[in-house]
């Protein structure tokens, strides 16, 4: 069978979802003057995070389906409503409500996804919950290829947690090292 291309009414429940986050972004009636970033940036920047995601899930064993969904619903609240201010719990409770009313999926796998949308902006805790870390790590590597000063406005308690996931996700995948990061990362550290 060839691939849908998301057409069609056979996807996956994945799909779905994925489907659902990016015709909120298309329905959305929020103007980019009211919105901490555009539609369009989301777009791609939840695209982004699912297939960093999809890497990440294969390469530490956690599982791909509910990876790929914390992934594209990891900034919900944004997208639906353009700010950043408290978007993980926000985000979270949008989710939990989404997620239900699809009937598709059961008690444990919203706690898991939700949890995971809840905690990644946390990237400071460093949890034993693979699906809570997959999240934060694959959040943080897609802003990294943005650019590499994406994550300057933020204070360097918490920047320094940023560069050291951008580090360490890089080395996991086999990726150059980034000097500049790399740099920054060690001025950060040596401020503690
Ligand atoms: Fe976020
Ligand atoms: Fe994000």
């Amino acid at each position: 069978m060839p691939y849908h291309h998301f057409t069609g009414d056979n996807l996956s429940r994945s799909e779905k979802v994925q489907l659902w986050v990016v015709n909120r972004l298309l329905a959305s009636q929020v103007p980019d003057g009211r919105r901490e970033s555009s539609v369009q940036w989301e777009l791609k920047h939840s695209s982004g995070v699912i297939q960093i995601a999809r890497l990440i899930a294969q390469k530490r064993g956690v599982d791909l389906e509910l990876a790929e969904i914390a992934a594209a619903m990891h900034d919900i609240h944004v997208i639906m409503e353009g700010g950043y201010t408290e978007h993980a719990a926000r985000g979270a409770i949008i989710a939990r409500r989404f997620l239900e009313e699809t009937g598709q999926f059961d008690k444990s796998e919203i706690r898991k996804i939700t949890a995971a949308i809840k905690n990644h902006s946390n990237k400071h805790e460093y949890s034993k919950d693979g699906l809570v870390e997959l999240v934060k790590d694959a959040d943080c590597l897609d802003c990294s290829l943005y650019g590499d000063g994406i994550y300057e406005d933020k204070p360097p308690e918490q920047l320094k947690h940023y560069y050291r996931r951008i580090v360490r996700v890089r080395e996991e995948l086999g990726l150059p090292r980034k000097k500049q990061i790399e740099e920054r990362l060690k001025a950060l550290e040596g401020t503690r």
